[in-house]
């Protein structure tokens, strides 16, 4: 069974009073231990995802579940003390734990010189490996996509293997 489990999940926010439609019906199953790119063009929706799995927003439909843990169901209170245990902020990279099974790195190599971002890389991968997290990381690089076990592309709001 995968260690975190999103299913048919939809989100949508307001702007200028109609509704944006960003995520229809999405699947993500990821395997303990697997490290997955995400991967799509800007303004597609994959700082939406993340922010939905690391329970700082909330889905219109579907559900999400890390483990034991269904995020989608959790009260607010029980939402807070979800992303505070051992939530660390990596400022520089803007990697984002959330979990202490599960690294959620939006574009962590964003703003980075190359030989930096290949160093960050590195460091990623080992903190994967040696902290046996389950990863997922929304980049535009197409090294560190590369670097992962799996790389899916959103489009249209949903994944497909890219
Ligand atoms: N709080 C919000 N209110 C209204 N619209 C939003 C909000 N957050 C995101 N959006 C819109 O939702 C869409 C998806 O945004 P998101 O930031 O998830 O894209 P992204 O794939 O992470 O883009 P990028 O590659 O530039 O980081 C965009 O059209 C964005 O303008
Ligand atoms: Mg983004």
């Amino acid at each position: 069974m995968a260690f975190v489990a999103v299913r048919g999940i939809v989100k949508s926010y307001t702007v200028g009073g109609r509704a944006l439609i960003v995520l229809r019906d999405l699947d993500l199953h990821v395997d303990r231990g697997e490290m997955v790119a995400i991967v799509g063009a800007s303004g597609v929706g994959k700082s939406t995802l993340l922010h939905l799995v690391g329970g700082l927003d909330r889905v219109d439909a579907g559900d999400i579940a890390i483990g034991d843990a269904q995020v989608t169901a959790m009260a607010d209170g029980d939402l807070v003390a979800f992303r505070n245990r051992e939530q660390q902020r990596v400022a520089v990279a803007r990697a984002l734990v959330m979990h202490p099974a599960v690294l959620l790195a939006d574009e962590p190599t964003g703003d980075l010189d190359e030989a930096t971002a290949e160093a960050l890389h590195g460091l990623l991968r080992e903190m994967h490996r040696n902290f046996g997290l389950t990863s997922i990381i929304a980049t535009h690089n197409p090294r560190l996509a590369a670097a992962c076990d799996r790389v899916l592309r959103l489009q249209e709001g949903r994944l497909v293997p890219a």
